[in-house]
């Protein structure tokens, strides 16, 4: 890069000149791109099963602690430092870092995130799979008449299938690689217009359901009455590590579709944006889920299953069941879709700049990789269900690598590189927002407030104090 495109991107709050890269068409296309990655199997799927599992209220408190305190300033700079770089996570660090005057290492953080993504999407995608899996018996009426007992059977015989699971997770691994091949922003624009909107209403409809199975009160206490005896120290690693999970952090999806966006988008008001949104999600979703399993006396902490065992019940119980348990799987597949999609963005974007590999041929390449991988977390539901890594079977490892220890450190790095390798001018310059006032809140968190947060949770869950 010359010098000259290094002074001449500065002023539109980039180095790099934009040719040649694809941009998002405007700031509400990336609001939705954002929203998409955002919202997915995390906030419908994993946010109730672990609050279950966790204990709830005081697990919900510390998880929206870190999206306030942790989750949202590091989303800025994650956008900031993609757009600000222009290029895959790994470029745009180097980038960054080069203009700082600071070390080309720093590009490492860039690459775990892109590892850390690749890996996530190997796991996410089977799960994935198992909306799909879902959406026809919703519609043909299977759901009717389901109690926990054969709601539970029902899920323990599709978990016990490795074809049945490996052929709906490589169904949404090549719809997630042919969109991506395709080019992201048209078939992600389209879907997403429709699918956001969507889901928040069924959401609604099943919050209201539930509000009249009698047990609405019971999971409000839960969700959000904290009860600190039963929190324990890896509940907050799981806390923090879902922060960083439901907005796509430390994985490089942000990073890559911030490096899409035109200069001038505020980045400040559209993280916000889509931090509400995200939370509003997971809340929803928790409080359609809780009620209907108390009402049916199930375990709030029996695991992965937990909304494919519950959800089901109410569909087959509810007036027009059928058509809302298939609208909602659908949407639930697409929220995953555009998760998946963000997910693989990241790989395929440092194997083309990285290496020159063309865009399709990248695609093949990461997907064939992707999808040998997503095996394991097959095979671990069923043949491996004994064979155990760090006591966990081959899934629960690699979402306790993923989330809980890749997420936090790549986080932990990426807050120190932006707040104490950045230039304080440059930050706000790429950020977009002059030197006082909401800058001076954001910055201060960047140095101070998220290291700091990280590395002490980090330790005490490790029980070193
Ligand atoms: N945020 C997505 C969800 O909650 C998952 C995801 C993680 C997507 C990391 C991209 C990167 O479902």
């Amino acid at each position: 890069m010359s010098q000259e495109s290094i002074a001449a991107g500065a002023i539109a709050g980039s180095i790099r000149s934009e040719a040649g890269r694809g941009q998002w068409s405007s700031r509400w296309v990336f609001f939705l791109a954002a929203t998409g990655s955002a919202v997915g199997l995390g906030n419908i799927w994993k946010f109730p099963y672990i609050t279950g599992q966790n204990g709830g209220g005081a697990f919900v408190l510390v998880y929206l602690a870190c999206i306030l305190a942790i989750g949202i300033p590091l989303l800025m700079a994650e956008v900031m430092i993609g757009r600000r770089g222009r290029a895959n996570p790994e470029g745009a660090i180097a980038a960054v870092a080069r203009e700082a005057g600071a070390s080309r290492h720093w590009r490492r953080i860039g690459s775990l995130a892109v590892l850390t993504g690749f890996l996530v999407l190997s796991y996410y995608a089977v799960i994935a799979g198992w909306t799909v899996a879902y959406t026809p018996a919703a519609l043909s009426g299977s759901f009717v008449g389901l109690n926990a007992e054969s709601s539970g059977a029902l899920f323990n015989t599709l978990l016990a299938d490795p074809w049945r699971l490996t052929a709906y997770g490589s169904f949404v691994l090549l719809l997630t690689l042919g969109i991506v091949a395709f080019g992201v922003r048209d078939g992600l624009e389209r879907s997403l217009r429709f699918m956001m909107p969507g889901l928040f209403l069924i959401l609604l409809v099943l919050v209201g359901y539930a509000a009249t199975t009698g047990h609405f009160m019971q999971a409000v206490e839960f969700l959000f009455a904290p009860d600190f005896s039963k929190l324990t120290g890896k509940g907050v690693l799981i806390a923090l590590g879902h922060a960083f999970f439901t907005l796509s952090l430390a994985s490089g999806a942000m990073m890559a579709y911030g490096s899409y966006l035109p200069a001038g988008t505020s980045i400040v008001r559209t993280s916000l944006m889509v931090a509400a949104t995200d939370t509003t999600v997971a809340l929803l979703a928790g409080l359609a889920i809780f009620p209907l399993v108390f009402a049916n006396g199930m375990e709030p902490g029996s695991g992965p299953g937990l909304v494919f065992v519950t959800l089901p019940i109410a569909f087959g119980q509810m007036p027009l069941g059928a058509l809302f348990g298939g609208l909602f799987f659908v949407m639930l597949a697409l929220a995953a879709l555009t998760s998946t999609i963000s997910l693989s963005e990241p790989t395929i974007a440092w194997l083309g700049e990285r290496f020159g590999m063309g865009r399709v041929k990248a695609v093949l390449l990461s997907g064939a990789a992707v999808w040998l991988l997503s095996l394991g977390s097959v095979l671990s539901f069923n043949h491996w269900s004994e064979v155990t890594l760090f006591g966990k079977t081959f899934f629960d490892g690699l979402d306790f690598l993923t989330s809980n220890l890749m997420m936090p450190l790549g986080g932990l790095f990426t807050v120190l590189f932006t707040g104490w390798v950045m230039k304080r001018a440059i930050a706000a310059q790429a950020l977009g927002l002059d030197q006082s006032g909401a800058f001076g809140l954001w910055w201060l968190a960047i140095r101070w407030i998220t290291p700091l947060a990280i590395a002490l949770m980090f330790l005490h869950s490790l029980g070193l104090f």
